[in-house]
């Protein structure tokens, strides 16, 4: 007998008794497998502390930890008009954001689809793409035309080198994106030479990660936050560091900047333990990374980011159903051939379904994969996405609890954003118990550390850092390092 977690939702329980005995020994080695102890969360947690720490170092490690150049904690009086961008998974999104300067904001906004091809296009035509958008939008937006120049915050969500605030190198693509000539190169001056091209008076001002923009934009309203997260396509958190503590940028600063002065560090860690130390990975998670444009890296994001959920799913119900011969027996599987064709709403929607009898599991794999499912099949597939999902969200917070550890934050407010912290069932309970096993806050206390949802990260975030940068330069401060 299988049995599910003591705090599963009601509509979970069901007895696995029409389930034939082979098929649930494999769910038995399944669950041992995707199952994370609360020990091995805390191992993972005292591991993931030390690569934040090498990630600061000058020899660095497998986290970059890229100081983000935001040196300021937004107050909440932070004032004025500021455009936004966000290249994310499946849009574009422009955001004029108004800054009210009493912890308050107004947007207005738009989104532009990604053409399909646009992931593996070439980088001019990506520049050219968020070029004509933004033209669009500000011809909407200023039907008069605008008279001075506007300033933009760039929110650019992937690992980008910066030696100062309007600066991004880009390091490595991530989440299948896979655009040549754009690594090791700034994707400031491309923007903005696209932008010039199209004749629209705009001034890119600051290059932010999401994850930043998502730290500050919650500071700018809720002065407890101590982290952005990004709990989506990706993975990665953001938080202040203290000037001195980063030896990585001892000796190369300017004297404006103080030893005590925070600065936003955008951790990337999607990158953690590359080096396979200790993630209790499984083959899925082996076989996913040596399929991916890029094996080795994103070790971390690769196990519990939204791109890869329901690859993971479709990698388990391949293995049960072909190498196995346990499951949809003689049915057509051409579809669960296809890599990446099942995206996370798809488990998603599996551990949704209200019904006994599991049928809107029946409707999900007759659409997406053309495959007729039992009940007992169903109850399988339904138990393995609980199994993913569950997995995901306590290896997710395992960043959460190193940065609190190292920051020596023992309360306040992580602000998450992203899709399957948004949508994904029950990830919210899941990461909270997650951090309640690390941690292990008294039975009657009640949770220090909270995740909590966050303010729009890369509108108004992106428009108070571009605030607080132009704040910097007109006192004469730097926003970036010494030359
Ligand atoms: C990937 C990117 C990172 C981003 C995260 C969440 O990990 O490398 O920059 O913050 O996804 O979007």
């Amino acid at each position: 007998m299988v049995h599910l977690g003591p705090k599963a939702p009601a509509h979970r329980k069901g007895t696995f008794t029409d389930v034939p005995d082979v098929l649930l020994a494999e769910l038995k080695s399944l669950e041992t497998q995707f199952t994370v102890s609360p020990d091995k969360l805390r191992e993972i947690v005292a591991h993931f502390i030390n690569e934040l720490e090498k990630g600061l170092s000058v020899a660095g490690g497998n986290i970059p930890m890229i100081p983000g150049w935001v040196m300021d904690c937004p107050t909440g009086k932070e004032k004025g008009d500021y455009l936004a961008i966000d290249l994310g998974g499946t849009n574009l999104r422009v955001v004029l954001v108004r800054l009210g300067g009493n912890r308050d904001f107004d947007t207005t906004q738009s989104k532009y689809p990604l053409p399909g091809y646009m992931r593996t296009a070439t980088s001019e035509q990506l520049w050219d793409f968020i070029a004509d958008c933004l033209k669009k939008f500000v011809e909407e937006v200023y039907p008069e035309g605008c008279d001075s120049e506007l300033p933009l915050g760039f929110t650019f969500s992937y690992p980008a080198s910066q030696n100062k605030i309007n600066e991004g190198v880009l390091q490595r693509w991530t989440k299948g994106w896979d655009i040549n000539d754009v690594e090791g190169h700034d994707v400031v001056p491309m923007l903005q030479k696209a932008i010039k091209k199209v004749g629209v008076p705009i001034d890119v001002v600051a290059l932010i990660n999401d994850t930043t923009g998502t730290l500050v934009a919650s500071m700018y309203t809720d002065p407890e936050t101590i982290m952005g997260l990004i709990f989506g396509t990706g993975v990665n958190g953001a938080y202040y560091e203290i000037v001195k503590d980063i030896p990585k940028l001892q000796g190369k600063l300017s004297d404006d900047i103080a030893p005590d002065s925070p600065m936003a560090i955008n951790c990337e860690y999607g990158a953690f333990d590359n080096e396979l130390v200790v993630l209790p990975r499984t083959k899925y998670d082996v076989q996913i990374d040596l399929e991916s444009p890029k094996p080795g890296q994103q070790s971390f994001e690769k196990m519990n980011s939204g791109y890869y959920l329901g690859e993971i799913l479709r990698l388990v119900l391949l293995e049960l159903a072909e190498e196995k011969q346990l499951i949809f027996k003689g049915q057509d599987l051409t579809k669960l051939h296809q890599a990446y064709i099942m995206d996370t709403s798809f488990p998603a929607r599996i551990e949704e379904d209200p019904f006994e009898n599991l049928s809107e599991v029946y409707d999900v794999f007759m659409e997406v994969l053309s495959i007729e499912t039992t009940v007992p099949e169903r109850k399988v597939i339904r138990r393995v996405c609980e199994l993913i999902g569950e997995r995901s969200a306590r290896l997710s917070v395992c960043g959460i609890a190193a940065i609190c550890k190292k920051r020596g934050y023992t309360k306040g407010h992580c602000a998450a954003d992203g899709s399957v912290y948004n949508k994904y069932p029950d990830f919210k309970v899941r990461a909270a118990k997650a951090l309640r096993d690390i941690f292990q806050w008294k039975d009657d206390e009640e949770d220090p550390i909270t995740i909590v949802a966050a303010e729009d990260g890369s509108g108004v975030g992106a428009a108070v850092i571009s605030a607080l940068t132009e704040k910097r330069l007109k006192q004469g401060k730097s926003v970036g390092l010494a030359v």
